[in-house]
């Protein structure tokens, strides 16, 4: 039986070394691979296959194994899929074209090819889905540790937080107090004022880590808030802080432009810009200026707050938000992250754009009913 099949086994042994040779020759495989004595065994491990193929004693079985375990290698020397298909192709096509000069009419050929090619169709099916699921496991792993470190970075915070908070808040609230005795009883007392602000400023950027840590949030109501008012306030509290780092503050608000949300957030998400852009543009030469921009149209209003300080490298850009992430030796990295949720809690989005002559970080508030001024 099969002397067909048998002639034509015989004609591919004899001619393996030259097959192989082409092979090897015209494959795709990176220098790197570290898998690259297994491709040319498992090469000739698939024509074992086609071997037993021919001579019918192949199991279905085998082919499936023999893929998965390739794929498995493939995964892990991290190939292109693509690359593998194309090896696996071109060794189908070489056995092909030997088979076509085997000597065997046609007639005897057909079903053998018709064999062969079903040999290397089931093979590419079986490692192709093998190396998808490998490398779709391989993902998911991947974004779980990511989410996962994400989290443990929030509770920190979170606890960090609220410890923090308790410890500091209840004697510089007594300090506070303090202070303004201090300034009833001794109106002409020196320093004071400055104590008072300074005392202040601190007394925000402990509310920080509450907001950041959400285990207070203050009962407020949601109000109207026109930005021009608010950024007046802000711009007039951080004074101090201008002069002291000789900054040209300039404004353009639009004094309609109004936002339904919590003040006091407002208020923390502009200081925390602003505060970042004093620090900003002091690592430069004057003129050092910030510009407050704001403005409003049917659908949106549009807050830009500008500084000409150093640029934020493009990579940076999107980390800037992340908590934790900092450049300054006593940074915190929370400031902008919770700048970040508080804006998107008002439905709005926050974004930053920076090359050298200018760093902005726009906010943008969606007027829809609810969140606007009834027109
Ligand atoms: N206006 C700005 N110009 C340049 N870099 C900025 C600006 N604002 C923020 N950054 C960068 O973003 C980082 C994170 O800011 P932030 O979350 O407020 O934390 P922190 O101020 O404690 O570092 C800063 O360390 C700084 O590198
Ligand atoms: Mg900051």
């Amino acid at each position: 039986m099969g002397s067909s099949r048998e002639k034509l086994i015989a004609f591919l042994e004899k001619h393996l070394s030259d097959f192989l040779a082409y092979w090897r020759k015209h494959m795709y495989i990176a220098d790197d691979d570290k898998y690259i004595d297994h491709v040319e065994r498992n090469g000739l491990s698939v024509f074992q296959l086609v071997k037993e193929m021919l001579g019918s004693t192949l199991h279905l079985d085998d082919i499936r194994a023999l893929a998965e375990k390739i794929a498995k290698q493939r995964a892990e020397a991290n190939i292109n899929i693509g690359e593998f298909v194309y090896n696996t192709n071109l060794g189908r096509s070489l056995v092909i074209r030997y088979a076509l000069q085997s000597g065997l009419s046609l007639e005897e050929l057909q079903p053998l090819i018709d064999d062969i090619n079903y040999l290397f169709d089931q093979f590419l099916f079986y490692a192709v889905t093998k190396y998808t699921e490998l490398k779709n496991a391989e993902i998911q792993e991947k974004n779980l540790l990511i989410s996962q470190s994400h989290k443990d970075r929030l509770t920190l915070l979170g606890q960090m937080s609220s410890s923090f908070v308790h410890e500091f808040r209840n004697p510089l609230t007594a300090i506070i107090g303090f202070v303004q005795l201090l300034k009833f009883e001794h109106p002409n007392l020196k320093y004071l004022d400055i104590i008072d602000h300074e005392l202040q400023q601190l007394k925000f950027r402990i509310s920080q880590f509450l907001h950041a840590s959400r285990k207070e949030t203050a009962e407020q109501q949601k109000e109207i808030i026109f930005l021009e008012q608010l950024l007046e306030e802000i711009v007039a509290f951080l004074y101090p802080s201008f002069i002291e780092a000789d900054v040209d503050v300039s404004t353009s608000i639009d004094p309609e432009a109004s936002v339904f949300g919590y003040k006091d957030q407002l208020k923390q998400v502009c200081m925390n810009i602003l505060l970042n852009s004093i620090e900003a543009v002091k690592e430069k030469e004057k003129p050092r200026q910030i510009h407050v921009h704001v403005s409003s149209n049917e659908e949106e209003v549009l807050m830009k707050i500008s500084n000409n300080g150093p640029m934020i490298p493009p990579e940076t850009v999107q980390a800037i938000f992340e908590p934790f992430f900092t450049t300054k030796k006593l940074g915190t990295g929370i400031g902008l992250y919770v700048c970040k949720k508080i804006i998107e809690d008002h439905d709005g989005k926050i974004m930053c754009t920076s090359d050298e002559k200018i760093t902005s970080f726009s906010i943008s508030f969606p007027l829809k009913k609810g969140n606007s001024l009834p027109v």
